[in-house]
Order: C-alpha cells, then sequence, then structure tokens
C-alpha cells in the first residue's frame, strides 16, 4: 500500500537525510520506524506526506505518487500526528479542533459531526469534547491530536514520538489508544519497549538509510545491531543493574 523507490532527500541548506530508502509497506502493518536523532525518522515522514518535496525517488500510497499535483488526495490517505501536539491543535475547543479536516473537506455539518463524534468514542475521550485544547494535558493533547487524525478516515497514520513526554500512565493510554487502531501505522519512536508491545515490523534508519528491516524479535532483541546504531535493547530486555 507504500512504496518508496531510491528516495534521496537533501534539505535546502545541503543536509542529506536520506539516502536510497527503498521500503515495501502492506496494508495493515504495524511498523516501528526506530534510530537515533538525527537518523532521518522525521524527514522520511516530512516526504510521505508531502511537507518536504521529493526531488529524487518516488513514494507511492495506493498506487498514486506523492506529489506537488496529488498532495490533496494524498493528505486524504496519510495522516500525520506531529510530536508536538501544540503543531496540530490551534482551535478554542476540542471538537472544532477534530472537525476542522472533515470541514476542510466540504462535509456537511451533519456529516462532520458524525466524523468527530466516532473519533471521539472510538478513543473513549468523549468527555473532553467541549473543552479547550490548549487547557489540557499533554497525554490528553496527545489523543486530541489522534482523533483529529482519525477523523479524516485516513488509510495508513504516521506518529512522530507519541510517546514522548508523557507519564507511565499517559504512555500506557497512547499505546493502547494506537494498538486499537487497525489500519496502517509508521511509528517513529525511541520507545522501543512500545514497539514491542504493539509492532510486528521495526525498520532501523542510520544516517539516512535503512540500516535494518524485520520482525520486532530479529530486530529488538538483537543488541550487536542495536549498539550499531547507537540503540539498546528494550527496557524490559535489560538486566537489572543494582548498586
Ligand atoms: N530543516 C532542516 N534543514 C537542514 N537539515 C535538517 C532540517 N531538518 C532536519 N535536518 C537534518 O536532517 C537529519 C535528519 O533529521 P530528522 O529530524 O529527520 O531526524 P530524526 O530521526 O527524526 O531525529 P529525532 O529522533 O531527533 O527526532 C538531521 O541530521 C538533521 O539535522
Ligand atoms: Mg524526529
Amino acid at each position: 500500500m507504500l512504496e518508496i523507490e531510491k528516495l534521496n532527500y537533501a534539505y535546502p541548506d545541503g543536509h542529506q537525510a536520506i539516502r536510497d530508502i527503498n521500503l515495501k509497506i502492506e496494508e495493515g502493518e504495524s511498523i516501528a520506524l526506530v534510530g537515533a536523532n538525527g537518523a532521518g525518522k522525521s524527514s522520511l515522514f516530512k516526504l510521505i506526506i508531502g511537507i518536504s518535496e521529493i526531488k529524487e525517488g518516488s513514494i507511492k500510497v495506493e498506487e498514486l505518487s506523492v506529489g506537488k499535483k496529488t498532495l490533496k488526495d494524498i493528505r486524504r490517505k496519510v495522516g500525520m500526528v506531529f510530536q508536538n501536539p501544540d503543531d496540530q491543535l490551534f482551535m478554542t475547543k476540542v471538537y472544532d479542533d477534530i472537525a476542522f479536516g472533515p470541514r476542510n473537506e466540504l462535509l456537511t455539518e451533519e456529516e462532520v459531526e458524525t466524523r468527530v463524534v466516532n473519533a471521539l468514542e472510538q478513543l473513549g475521550i468523549t468527555h473532553l469534547r467541549d473543552r479547550m485544547p490548549h487547557r489540557l494535558s499533554g497525554g490528553e493533547k496527545r489523543v486530541i491530536a489522534i482523533a483529529s487524525v482519525l477523523a479524516m478516515n485516513p488509510r495508513v497514520i504516521l506518529f512522530d514520538e507519541p510517546t514522548s513526554f508523557l507519564d507511565p500512565q499517559a504512555r500506557r493510554n497512547v499505546i493502547n489508544t494506537l494498538d486499537s487502531l487497525k489500519m496502517t501505522k509508521i511509528i517513529a519512536t525511541h520507545d522501543l519497549d512500545m514497539a514491542l508491545d504493539i509492532c510486528d515490523r521495526v525498520i532501523i534508519l542510520h544516517h539516512g538509510s535503512v540500516f535494518a528491516d524485520g520482525t520486532v524479535k530479529d530486530i529488538l532483541l538483537d543488541e550487536n545491531l542495536l549498539s550499531q546504531c547507537h540503540l539498546e535493547l528494550p527496557l524490559c530486555m535489560q538486566k537489572p543493574r543494582v548498586r
């Protein structure tokens, strides 16, 4: 459902962030995209949803090539939950933030309401419907940002660091939320325990290239492989250090 071929990308200042990436992702896969700071995870996401312009190589979502002309249709198929919910939420009411995308699609107000109500119900957050997004906790904002993407009924969702800056309970809540979503998911994360929990496949990016691609067990339990990319075993697999 997503096919990336010979993708290279350099930022306008000349910094090469993506190097010769080739990937095929099937419908319904739950993929962890991991790698050290600066490995290229967010850069790859920006190319997939067309924030950065592809100059070399191609990305296809269900046979539709990502490019300027297809951007509107690509954004219907691909949703992205940003690392910082404040980049995604800007209305004064949760309802209006979730309704923003569907309203942009010129749906009737009745259809918009159905989309919003469904997203709120699916994530179990109907009680937040009339709250002000900027007054919510970090964990609540994160789930509202997910709802605003869900309301667009995307075929694939890209999550950029969905568990960063959350306390353990909010993190668990977000993990359970992600696990309950059955569409294709690509999750850029440093949280390898979450990856072990809810992903089937792991792709390691290293200096902008795919360094390893395989099942969760093959990749995340291979300490040697992980250390080559400045990563460590998931915490639950590490020996406790007692002083
Ligand atoms: N706007 C930009 N202009 C120039 N270089 C950039 C820009 N944004 C990112 N980069 C560079 O591209 C490389 C990849 O960055 P990217 O943000 O994709 O990494 P990441 O894997 O998401 O890292 P993190 O885990 O820290 O979020 C880095 O070397 C970074 O410095
Ligand atoms: Mg990033």
